[in-house]
């Protein structure tokens, strides 16, 4: 028998998300509906003038040769464009700018390229789960800090663990608006935590996946705009949500010119880029579909409304998030005991409806279920109607 030991895969926890979808495919084949607000996959189709640009231009053969890794040059123009009209950061394409196939790709391959096993990362939790594993995977040691409501309660947290570590941390890898709390934070914040990673030399890694998607007025300020923060800072975003561009895999990572560097390194070792045509589609996108943009963001709005709107009424008390295509639940009192994964197979049994477990975020989202905004207003009353029986109010 050849040895069994696979000591990067058997490092990473069973996926606790893939319980659910089990229990959903299950339900599914006998011929149950079930709601699904589970993962974070956008349910509507890429705006037209993206699709059309690929059509195009996957016509023409020279398109078809391996592309470039770091990101064809005019997509990273277009991408330094899109940072200065949304931010107002100046970039450099050579030097401050690499491209992903989409962002968990490019965040995994970071932590890879700059992390040894004598590295400590401090991360948010709960988070996105390639934040915390991407660490893990490079071998290096996972520092959870609880996000708490007061951000700057947080930061507090940070510093404690900053010097409480017998090693400086070499990094902090936040995200907000976030996966999943959907916490926002302000300019301010980031000010904060840059003076942080400068005052103990720790790089800052911050994932912005959700600034395009915000309501009410609120508007998602880049790490980036802070003065000098390209000096220990890099940002990553995503074409796969405000684009719904989910399965063209477009991300990108800007900022600090030697973390970009070592990214762009180790991905010219793993990959010959994004397929050409979804590149110069993704140039289109980013130069041309503001509009397409908004238009997201309002169904996303009201599908936030019809949900929490619902919820409230049925006397499941939570408060509308200014961003993010998310909706983060407490576990109603009367359930508590059960904790999320629980809590979430009986949504799925007895309500119909498929959510997240807070738990897949990390233990300090066990009280709490996610709902993805990921199905239409209809869909979402209808799921409001099956949690109303269960919550008996
Ligand atoms: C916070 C956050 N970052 C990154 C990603 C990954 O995005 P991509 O599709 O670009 O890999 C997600 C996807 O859910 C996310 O929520």
């Amino acid at each position: 028998m050849p040895d069994l030991r696979f000591v990067n895969a058997d490092k990473l926890p069973p996926y606790i998300f893939s319980e659910i979808n089990n229990l959903k495919s299950k339900a599914r084949s006998l011929g149950e509906d079930i709601i699904d607000l589970g993962m974070g996959n956008p349910d509507q189709a890429t705006p037209q003038a993206i699709v059309d640009k690929l059509t195009e231009t996957v016509k023409n053969p020279l398109t078809h040769r391996y592309s470039q890794s770091a990101g064809i040059p005019k997509l990273r123009l277009a991408i330094a464009d899109w940072y200065k009209r949304k931010h107002g950061v100046d970039l450099c394409i050579d030097k401050e700018v690499v491209t992903c196939m989409g962002s968990k790709e490019g965040i995994a391959h970071l932590s890879l390229a700059t992390l040894s096993p004598n590295d400590s990362v401090i991360v948010q939790s709960p988070t996105y789960p390639i934040h915390s594993y991407g660490v893990v995977i490079a071998g290096a040691n996972l520092k959870s800090v609880p996000l708490k409501e007061n951000l700057d309660n947080f930061i507090d947290d940070i510093e404690t663990s900053i010097l409480k570590s017998v090693k400086k941390p070499k990094m902090i890898i936040i995200n907000f608006p976030s996966n999943p709390t959907t916490q926002i934070a302000d300019k301010f914040f980031f000010e904060k935590i840059i003076k942080i990673g400068k005052k103990y030399d720790i790089w800052v890694i911050h994932d912005l996946a959700y600034s395009d998607i915000t309501f009410d007025g609120y508007k998602s300020p880049s790490i980036l705009e802070v003065d000098g923060a390209k000096d220990i800072a890099v940002e990553f975003f995503t074409m796969s949500k405000s684009y719904n561009m989910p399965g063209w895999r477009v991300g990108f990572c800007c900022g600090n010119k030697d973390l970009i560097e070592a990214l762009k390194k180790m991905k010219s070792y793993l990959d010959y880029g994004t397929f050409t045509p979804i590149q110069v589609a993704a140039i289109k996108a980013l130069n041309e579909c503001d509009d397409e943009v908004k238009h997201i963001s309002n169904i996303y709005k009201s599908r936030r409304d019809e949900l929490c709107d619902g919820l409230n009424r049925i006397g499941w008390s939570i408060e509308k998030p200014l961003a993010t295509m998310f909706v983060w639940a407490k576990v109603p009192k009367k359930f508590e005991n059960l904790g999320s994964l629980e809590f979430s197979k009986m949504l799925i049994s007895e309500a119909k409806v498929a959510v997240s477990p807070g738990a897949g975020f990390g233990i300090e989202g066990d009280n709490y279920v996610r709902f993805s905004l990921i199905e239409n207003e209809q869909r979402i009353r209808q799921a409001v109607r099956g949690i109303k029986n269960i919550l008996g109010n």
